[in-house]
């Protein structure tokens, strides 16, 4: 109890200096700076190498602290009373006296606000005088962190400081959702879109090949390993990894299980980390089999799609 407290001081001690901290959420970790401060949003940028064009998410303890940044919205109330916090990412309305950072909108009107549930997380937000802007704690266009080691992996040193919350529990980016005009999904993610239709009491089209440079997708090539990745493989090439989501009778040093019996939201979870092991192992190919699109697996598979495009 003790250590966590003083690592959340410590957290908020670099971050109130304007420096860029990691920190654990449900989802993946993030890249975390000062929402409100031009000198920490460009750091996150630059640690990132992401282009200024891609904005960022800014992470608020409750909606209290979001009403001084953004105008809200009746589905906005909705949702976030049945789902935050959690991974769902709202594009929300900014408002004109708000002191988020130009940075983190690259200028622009609206702003992708969110609720994280991880409890140390959420210690840090309330321990705050501002909200946290933070993408997912990864070079851009490679593999997520869902632990500490692996954002020291993506940065080495050049993070101040990591916040260790542990493995992520969801393993998968949020679902973010447009709600400046008629409901759209941007990006699928830990959280069902059967579950958002529901509370809505409609159905929601997912945005796809935005041609406009402010969403998700933007780049063609997301998520990678860093090494080609086939997808729909019903057995590896010679010198391939092969990654399974049911254990086999039979099975080889090049298979990699994602979960033992089939189960997606244990594939989620281990997603990012088992595609960076077989990174780290050597293998400079990987070939994934078959993964059924339902539910969270519609997620898998949206990443997976996009790994393959190195
Ligand atoms: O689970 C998550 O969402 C993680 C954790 C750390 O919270 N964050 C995350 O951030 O995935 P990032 O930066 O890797 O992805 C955020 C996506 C980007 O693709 C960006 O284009 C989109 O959100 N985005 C940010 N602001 C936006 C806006 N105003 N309109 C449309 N898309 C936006
Ligand atoms: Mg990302």
């Amino acid at each position: 109890m003790k250590s966590i407290q003083s690592n959340i001081k410590k957290a908020k001690k670099y971050l109130d200096k304007n420096h860029c901290v990691a920190v654990p959420t449900e989802t993946v970790y993030g890249l975390a700076g000062n929402a409100y401060s031009n000198i920490s949003v460009k750091k996150i940028f630059k640690l990132k190498r992401r282009p200024f064009n891609n904005p960022l998410i800014v992470h608020y303890f409750n909606i209290n602290k979001l009403k001084k940044d953004c105008h809200i919205s009746n589905d906005f109330i909705k949702l976030y009373n049945k789902f935050s916090p959690g991974p769902i990412t709202f594009i929300l309305r900014l408002k004109k006296n708000s002191k988020i950072s130009r940075f983190v909108t690259n200028k622009q009107n609206s702003l992708a606000v969110r609720f994280p549930k991880h409890a140390l997380l959420r210690k840090l937000l309330k321990s705050l005088d501002y909200p946290l802007a933070a993408p997912s704690a990864n070079i851009s266009t490679r593999l997520s962190s869902v632990k500490a080691s692996d954002v020291t992996e993506e940065f080495g040193s050049k993070v101040k400081y990591v916040l260790d919350g542990g493995r992520c529990i969801i393993g998968v980016e949020s679902t973010i959702i447009n709600l400046l005009n008629k409901p759209v999904i941007l990006r699928l993610g830990g959280l069902d879109i059967s579950k958002i239709e529901k509370i809505l009491q409609k159905k929601i089209l997912i945005k796809k090949n935005l041609k406009k440079k402010i969403a998700p997708g933007q780049f063609p090539l997301h998520y990678s390993p860093g090494i080609p990745l086939r997808m729909n493989a019903k057995k590896p090439k010679k010198k391939e990894a092969f990654v399974l989501t049911k254990k086999r009778k039979v099975s080889f040093n090049n298979y990699y299980y994602l979960s033992k019996k089939n189960d997606l939201k244990q594939s989620a979870k281990n997603l990012y980390s088992l595609l960076r092991k077989i990174k780290n192992d050597g293998y400079k190919m990987v070939a994934v089999e078959k993964i059924s699109n339902k539910g969270i697996g519609r997620t898998i598979n949206d990443r997976l799609n996009k790994a393959s495009k190195y």
